[in-house]
């Protein structure tokens, strides 16, 4: 049987440009010396069949690499605007070819006015442009599309990879192929501001850090205080009222979201993706994730944070860093007991390994302290990332006995 399988991002977009002539001479994956790779999964060494995230087959790739296409990706925001060279070429001849990798600047479409009949390409594959969603990209070149005299658009899904002298020569070379025999012009490099229409667009796209959506990620042993610091924390941010908040608490994702899973290290992983992917959606929206799992291992927390990002969210790792001594001695649950009795198997700091951060933007240690002076340490480095400017209080509360 045909092994199936959902490709990376990366080589979903491979594949488009592929099928599309866009990489010609490319035809297929793995060609000898060629960057655009497709990695299979173990074992899937005869024909595969790529399908989309959602499952429908888009085409069948032989041993050799060799592509055959069964469906096009038919839906995604400016669909219409994913023009084969073919169709560019029929559709355009005569203009002239500028590839767009960013917001223009007055001083680009000055540039451009001046060449008359223009074909915007805008470069939208994974991973480019940096600080821009793909949609955020194409609106803005439709939006310098609508200031110049005669100007289309035409998206291309070309994505960048780790080299970048690969990335350049794959550019030429599908830029070329869109242009065909006509000229491609390169933007200049300009500083100038942009028009008023595309700052608008980049507003939206590049929130100041105090509106964009945050995932507050507290991590820590069981009773280091992750929940009660998490909890002091919306409570300020309640209090205040300008941003809207979601708690995922460890306990509480576990009697729901992830109600079933055990403690094994895979269920602990999909516990924290899932945690991971509802925090991302949040962040998309613009509002507030409080997460306080024990999340033990940081490849997971690394993918949690890819995750957050891709959304357009920024991704504040708080370790609670209070040491097993601690815990253990406060042991409000009476788990650790029973972990050192055996009767809880794989229980992080006793018989499963945690795994501490170096990536946190912030450590507290909530060893005789109160949750306000935690929290404060919280809030200080929240406030100078420039995410959140919550009062500071002197509170009285110790975290636990
Ligand atoms: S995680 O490892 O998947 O991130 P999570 O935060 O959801 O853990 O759940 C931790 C909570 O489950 C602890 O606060 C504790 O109350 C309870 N628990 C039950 N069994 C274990 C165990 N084996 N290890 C750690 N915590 C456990």
């Amino acid at each position: 049987m045909t092994q199936q399988f959902c490709p990376t991002p990366r080589e979903l977009d491979d594949l488009e440009l592929l099928v599309t002539g866009a990489l010609a001479p490319l035809a297929g994956f793995d060609e000898p010396g060629s960057p655009v790779t497709l990695a299979r999964p173990d074992g899937a060494d005869g024909v595969v069949e790529l399908v989309d995230p959602e499952g429908l087959p888009l085409a069948t790739v032989a041993p050799d690499g060799s592509v055959t296409p069964l469906a096009h990706t038919q839906f995604g925001p400016f669909r219409r605007l994913y023009l084969t060279p073919a169709q560019t070429r029929e559709a355009y001849a005569g203009a002239t070819f500028v590839p767009v990798s960013g917001p223009l600047t007055t001083g680009q479409v000055d540039q451009l006015a001046r060449l008359g009949h223009v074909v915007l390409l805008a470069l939208v594959g994974t991973g480019t442009p940096e600080d821009m969603s793909k949609v955020g990209l194409i609106r803005a070149t439709l939006a310098a599309a609508d200031l110049l005299p005669e100007a289309h658009v035409v998206a291309v899904a070309l994505a960048s990879r780790e080299d970048p002298d690969a990335d350049h020569a794959l550019g030429v070379q599908v830029v070329g192929n869109f242009a065909g025999n006509d000229p491609v012009v390169a933007l200049a490099d300009d500083q100038s501001d942009f028009p008023a229409s595309i700052g608008a667009i980049l507003d939206v796209e590049r929130p100041a850090p105090d509106s964009q959506g945050l995932v507050l990620f507290f991590t820590g042993l069981s009773g280091s205080g992750k929940s009660t610091l998490a909890q002091a924390l919306m409570d300020r941010i309640l209090e205040q009222g300008s941003r809207s908040v979601t708690s995922l608490d460890g306990d509480v994702v576990r009697r729901n979201l992830s109600a079933g899973l055990t403690f094994s290290k895979a269920d602990r992983e999909t516990n924290i993706r899932r945690i991971g992917w509802v925090a991302a959606e949040i962040s998309r929206h613009g509002g507030v994730a409080v997460c306080s799992p024990i999340a033990p291992f940081d490849e997971t927390r690394q993918q949690v944070r890819a995750m957050v990002e891709e959304a357009g969210g920024a991704f504040f790792l708080i370790h609670v860093a209070t040491p097993l001594e601690e815990c253990e001695r406060r042991d409000r649950k009476g788990l650790y007991a029973k972990a050192r009795r055996g009767e809880i198997p794989e229980f992080t700091g006793i018989s499963s390994p945690y795994e501490e951060p170096q990536d946190a933007a912030v450590r507290v240690d909530t060893t005789g302290r109160s949750i306000g002076a935690a929290l404060d340490d919280v809030l200080t480095s929240l406030s100078s990332a420039g995410h959140l400017h919550l009062a500071q209080e002197s509170h009285n509360s110790t975290v636990s006995q």
